[in-house]
């Protein structure tokens, strides 16, 4: 009998403004954010298999501070799916990482989507949207964005989901070999006094439109701020990329991560060159 499987791409996203607007009661802040998927992604292969388990495979670097038990996202979005499904039975999953990890670009929360979509079709569970949603709501607040796919404009804790607009454009990361938890730059944030940026709209027109010379200027973060001043390195980042001629730049997420805007591929990998380490990413994918 031979061993069906389903593969899935789990791309890594870019927040190109993040607004925060409050704490809330639950411990969460309320935000509206621009998330964008980009090129850069991991795949998810999941298998038939008598038990469940990951495994994660890639760059040493990266898949050293993958927890490939517990903690690991894919596996918990397995077993919620599990839950959920009658039919449910083992399966083996591989998770080719390439994204950076805890680095604000949504790697974890991109892997647990993919397995839930991969899963879905590989054990026939005909689980529809909805419960799906809800699912992923359960995963993070990152998750329901990385389900739904293509750029969304996010907001409530981040299970709110609306398609966006963003014209394919080019950009450089720049990532580094420590994360920050997002629980920490949220609650930095709150010790600093809050920090809500502008209403996005312009910048929203500037991104349908595709339009970098408008869109780089109009970037944010609301959770730079409180980043920066613990990780003086990031904020150099983003110096670094508007010294070598970025549009914009503004860290994705809750960092560490800092993308530089591009007029387009070419001078992409010119600032890029300049960069040592920093990589060319298309989001949304051309
Ligand atoms: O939902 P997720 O597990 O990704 O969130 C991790 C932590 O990040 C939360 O427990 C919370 O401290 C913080 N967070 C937040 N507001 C959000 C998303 C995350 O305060 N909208």
């Amino acid at each position: 009998m031979s061993t069906r499987s389903v593969r899935r791409e789990a791309p890594a996203k870019i927040n190109i403004f993040l607004r925060v607007l409050g704490a809330r009661e639950d411990g969460y802040h309320d935000l509206e954010s621009l998330v964008v998927p980009t090129s850069l992604a991991d795949v998810v292969t999941v298998r038939d298999a008598e038990s469940l388990k990951v495994d994660v495979r890639g760059a040493s670097e990266l898949v050293g501070e993958v927890p490939a038990g517990g903690l690991n996202l894919a596996l918990v979005a397995a077993l919620a799916l599990g839950d959920a499904c009658p039919d449910a039975g083992g399966a083996e999953i591989v998770v080719e990482k390439r994204i950076p990890v805890a680095a604000g670009l949504g790697g974890g929360s991109a892997d647990a989507a993919a397995t839930l979509l991969a899963l879905n079709e590989l054990w026939g569970c005909a689980v529809d949207e909805g419960t799906l949603a809800e699912l992923a709501e359960r995963l993070g607040s990152d998750v329901p964005a990385m389900l739904a796919g293509g750029p969304i404009l996010m907001s409530g804790r981040g299970e709110l989901v609306a398609p966006a607009e963003v014209a394919p454009l080019h950009w450089v990361l720049v990532y580094f070999d420590f994360g920050v938890r997002s629980p920490d730059a949220y609650r930095w944030w709150d010790e600093a006094g809050g920090g809500t940026g502008p209403d996005p709209q312009a910048l929203l027109d500037a991104a349908a439109a595709g339009d970098p010379e408008a869109l780089g200027p109009l970037l944010f973060n609301d959770l730079e701020r409180p980043v920066f001043a613990r990780h003086p390195v990031v904020a150099e980042a983003k110096e670094r990329l508007l010294a070598a001629g970025a549009l914009g730049a503004v860290m994705s997420g809750s960092g560490s991560s800092v993308v530089g805007l591009a007029r387009d591929e070419t001078h992409a990998r010119a600032v890029a060159a300049s960069l040592p380490g920093s990589i060319v990413v298309s989001a949304p994918p051309s």
